[in-house]
Parts: structure tokens; C-alpha cells; sequence
């Protein structure tokens, strides 16, 4: 059985913030819920977008695709959809997964090219196969045939970028050579912190209390063809009970598809953890397992980033880093605002 962390050993994993996330009052007129939406950081406009959505009435899965969809469009933001950097080869790969809490439905596609909106094709994944998980040449073929429009995904910006790594290739890719688990030098130079992980993670409480999560990425840039993270797979870059709330995560994929870690957080929130508490043990947990020597600093700390973002049933909603500072975009009607979550450690 999951035991709650204590105060203790918070502190003595160097945990900053307050152990609590903060708590939304929950409507007791018509045993209705105050909506919530739970972005990662770069989620401002996107909550904003879903929580129009879910106050002119619509399901809060279609809300917080429909609040991704403008992170996915946006050429600027290489690191989800449209404009994201590719792989090693300079082709763009996207992943993304959805949930509908209510009829515990999912939907994802993996290493799918060329579509912009990948969390529209795992929409439809969801809604018009008897699949879950689609990938590659075949999650191309079905986005075709429901009508989505193919682009070059590449934009000039990503290309130049792709192009600068390519120059620097010799040091800096996913290949290693044969190694022992203890060798902290191998793949030292793949230079693990600056890697770009960007992904948009969004969750949302509508006013019945229903709850539905996406997660949406180019995934790893430069990463070896064909690789995928943990935002298309159920349980690692995303999870949703209906029940009890949902989580999604942004960072090394690889840390969440070895932990499950999402849906761990999910699990962490059944047994009585607050939101924050949930996704701070989810870090924990990932601490715990990272054993490989290239992927630990000289303190023993993971030499990589994860951060995972919570809602409750009730509306609670909290988010922690394993690295912080960390925050997470939050809507409760209005304007969008940024809200510190927890860390385990601190750089800098
Ligand atoms: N979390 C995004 C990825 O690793 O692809």
C-alpha cells in the first residue's frame, strides 16, 4: 500500500515547497463543480482557450483539445505540433494521447508526420476506431483518410536548428556505444540538460465534474527515428480517472514510460495525496529508479528534467518538478495565471 510522504522526508530530499496544493471551493448548489483547467507553462493561452470551451458548454475533452490545438499551430513553439524540431534525420515526428474521464475512452497516435494537430487525430483514433494507439505510417494513412490536411511540419526555424546539431553531430546524439549501467561517461556529452523535451499537458474539471486530459509533442528533438516519449502512452505522459482526477506530464519521456508515472500520480490521489503531494511523490519515484551512472549528476541527482501537473475531482490542482523552480498555467475563469508548484531540487 502507498504510504503518504511525510514532512521528513520532504526535507530531507531538499523539497521547497508547501506540501499542500491550493483547494477550489466546490459549487454545493446543484452539486455542481467550479470548472478547472491545469496547463503546463506554456499553457496560458491554452487553459484560457479551454475554459471558454467548458463555459459555453462543450465536453472537456473537446475544451482542452481545442486549447493544445493553438500551442500545435503556432510555428514559434518548436517544441509541439507545427514548427517542432525534428529528429536526427530532419524529419518532424509527432506523438499525443487524449482521455475522456467519463467513458474512460482513449485515443493516441505516435511518430506521426506531417499533421499539425496530432491530438485531433487521437481524438478521432478514440472516437472512430476500435484502437487505442496508432503509430507511424499508419496513423498517417488514418489521418488521411478522416481528412486532415498533410503539411511539411519542418518550419525554416527548426530546420536551421536541426541543421546547427547535424554540424555538432559527432558528441551529441541518442546512439551509444555498448556500455556497463555504471559507466557515467558514456553518452555524457549527449548533454542530457539541454535537450528540448517541450510537450503541452492539459486537464480539465468541467462543471459536472467530469474530467479529460491531453498531452501533445514533437517529442525529444534530434532523437533516433522512429523513437517515442511518454506523451502517447496511457499512463506515463498522461492519465485520467474520472473518479479521482488526472495527471500529465512534460520532460524525459523515457523517465515516465519506465515508471508509469502519470498514472502513479493518478493512484497517489486515490490513496489521499493532494494533487502537488501526488505529482512531488511521482518525482520521487523517478529518483528512486534512475540507477544508469550517464544519467545521474555527481550528487546522485537525475541529470534530466520531469514535471507533472494535477487536478482532483474536486477542483485541487497542483504541479512539482524534479527540477525547480517550476510552474504550471492554471484557469479558473478569465485570464489564465501562472501557479509555483513543488520541487525536489533547485538549479542554480
Ligand atoms: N515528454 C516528451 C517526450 O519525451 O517526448
Amino acid at each position: 500500500m502507498q504510504r503518504r510522504p511525510n514532512r521528513r522526508t520532504f526535507l530531507k530530499t531538499g523539497i521547497a515547497s508547501a506540501l499542500l496544493g491550493p483547494r477550489l471551493d466546490v459549487k454545493a448548489a446543484g452539486a455542481g463543480f467550479l470548472p478547472v483547467v491545469v496547463s503546463s507553462g506554456n499553457g496560458l493561452a491554452a487553459a484560457a482557450r479551454a475554459m471558454q470551451e467548458i463555459e459555453d458548454g462543450r465536453d472537456a475533452l473537446d475544451a482542452v483539445i481545442a486549447g493544445v490545438n493553438i500551442v500545435e499551430n503556432d510555428p514559434n513553439d518548436m517544441s509541439v505540433g507545427y514548427g517542432g524540431l525534428p529528429n536526427e534525420d530532419g524529419g518532424v515526428e509527432v506523438d499525443s494521447c487524449v482521455m475522456h474521464g467519463p467513458t474512460h475512452r482513449g485515443g493516441a497516435v505516435a511518430a506521426l508526420r506531417n499533421i499539425k494537430t496530432p491530438s485531433n487525430v487521437a481524438q478521432v483514433v478514440m472516437e472512430r476506431s476500435d484502437h487505442a494507439l496508432l503509430v507511424g505510417e499508419g496513423a498517417l494513412r488514418f489521418a488521411r483518410m478522416h481528412g486532415f490536411p498533410e503539411v511539411d511540419l519542418l518550419t525554416d526555424r527548426a530546420r536551421e536548428a536541426w541543421l546547427r546539431w547535424r554540424e555538432n553531430l559527432s558528441t551529441r546524439d541518442d546512439r551509444l556505444p555498448a556500455h556497463s549501467p555504471e559507466d557515467a561517461d558514456v553518452g555524457r556529452a549527449a548533454s542530457l540538460p539541454e535537450r528540448n523535451h517541450g510537450t503541452i499537458s492539459c486537464l480539465a474539471v468541467d462543471g459536472r465534474g467530469d474530467i479529460s486530459g491531453v498531452t501533445t509533442t514533437s517529442g525529444l528533438s534530434f532523437k533516433i527515428p522512429g523513437r517515442v516519449g511518454d506523451s502517447p502512452i496511457f499512463g506515463a505522459g498522461l492519465y485520467v480517472d474520472n473518479e479521482v482526477g488526472a495527471a500529465g506530464s512534460t520532460g524525459r519521456g523515457e523517465a515516465n514510460l519506465l515508471n508509469c508515472t502519470s498514472f502513479a500520480v493518478v493512484e497517489f490521489m486515490r490513496n489521499g495525496a493532494s494533487p502537488e503531494e501526488a505529482c512531488l511523490m511521482a518525482c520521487q519515484r523517478i529518483v528512486d529508479h534512475n540507477k544508469v551512472a550517464r544519467l545521474r549528476d555527481d550528487e546522485g541527482r537525475p541529470r534530466f528534467g520531469v514535471s507533472f501537473y494535477a487536478v482532483s475531482k474536486a477542483g485541487q490542482h497542483g504541479g512539482a518538478s524534479i527540477w525547480g523552480p517550476m510552474r504550471y498555467a492554471i484557469n479558473t475563469g478569465g485570464e489564465s495565471a501562472h501557479h509555483d508548484g513543488a520541487h525536489l531540487y533547485r538549479r542554480g
